[in-house]
């Protein structure tokens, strides 16, 4: 167990090691458990995180706000549009004005090429932990989040388990491709054999591809890529863990529109209860949500018996609670 996480920023998933994220688990079962027997557990008495958002969320912040409440301190909501940002505060004034008011600052800003580079500028003139509620690269809580829902299903010895990241279809917005890639990251690490698999258009950024290539290496994990118009069967076939979200194709192209175009040549990678079929018997299905139900996933399946995903929008909490601990404690 890492015990010094004090101060620590959380904005791309590797910041923690394997050992480190191993200690947010086993704080995040505890906090899970004292909740469950409403065991008092304030932490964070007296300490206030300031919560900025540039882009609209249900999960990150409802998770956010009553998790720092329940470690008795107390959560800003903060909507960029509010601030002064937009008449010149800049990532130092806020890094060094925030910091010294607050005693974490968390951040949510998806912009592609924008939100990863302003957080980390914040980070850079902060004295305080910057936590990462989503960027354009990385979504490292909610990974954290399905983690524990992985280890709670799944059990402990993840080795050998086969996981399917998949791109799902959504004509509703160009999602971020924060998820799938945090997910290649951090899930190798504890021995889940990744397969990933997307039409060639969506592909990830070659940078978080080779990391997640080392990664699986270095914990002799799997990892499968598979570019193929119609690879989502190939790839389900007896997998144990099902995870296929939309995102968008903003690696292949940086026009919006063109990217809205491709999109539509893929309604067919629906998570449907015929694909689900390919998986084990016992298989999960996850989802970060909000889904496009009907459309990403049939109501079948994120309705059905094999889906976990308000056990993983629960763990969000957990996950988030036991690094606000660690780091602002
Ligand atoms: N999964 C997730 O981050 O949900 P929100 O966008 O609602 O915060």
């Amino acid at each position: 167990m890492q015990t010094f996480l004090h101060g620590r920023d959380l904005i791309g998933d590797l910041d923690f090691t394997k050992e480190e994220v191993e200690t947010v688990l086993d704080v995040a079962f505890d906090l899970k458990r004292k909740r469950a027997l409403n065991e008092p557990h304030a932490y964070l008495r007296d300490k206030v995180l300031a919560m900025l958002f540039f882009f609209s969320s249900t999960r990150t912040r409802g998770s956010f706000e009553a998790g720092i409440a329940q470690l008795g301190g107390h959560g800003a909501f903060i909507e960029s549009r509010t601030t002064q940002i937009a008449h010149g505060d800049t990532p130092k004034e806020i890094g060094e004005i925030f910091g010294r008011y607050y005693d974490g600052i968390a951040i949510r800003h998806v912009d592609w090429g924008v939100g990863n580079k302003y957080i980390s500028e914040v980070a850079k003139y902060s004295r305080v932990p910057v936590l990462n509620m989503q960027c354009d690269i990385y979504h490292p809580f909610q990974i954290l989040a399905d983690l524990m829902t992985i280890v709670e299903k799944k059990g402990r010895d993840l080795r050998r388990k086969k996981m399917v990241v998949s791109w799902a279809y959504a004509a509703s917005y160009q999602k971020p491709m924060s998820v799938p890639q945090s997910l290649i990251l951090q899930m190798p690490r504890f021995g889940l054999d990744v397969t990933l698999v997307h039409p060639p258009e969506f592909r990830l950024m070659p940078e978080i591809m080779d990391q997640a290539e080392a990664e699986a290496k270095k914990y002799g994990a799997g990892f499968e890529v598979i570019s193929d118009p119609d690879g989502m069967e190939k790839a389900f076939k007896d997998a144990d863990i099902i995870y296929a979200k939309s995102w968008g194709a903003m690696v292949h192209t940086p026009d919006p529109e063109e990217g809205a175009k491709i999109i539509k040549k893929y309604s067919h990678w629906i998570t449907d209860e015929r694909k689900m079929a390919l998986a084990k018997p016992d298989a999960i299905y996850m989802h970060p949500l909000p889904a496009d139900r009907n459309i990403e996933v049939t109501d079948g399946v994120i309705d059905g018996p094999n889906s976990v995903v308000y056990d993983e929008a629960e763990n969000r909490l957990h996950a988030q609670k036991a690094v606000m601990a660690l780091t602002m404690g």
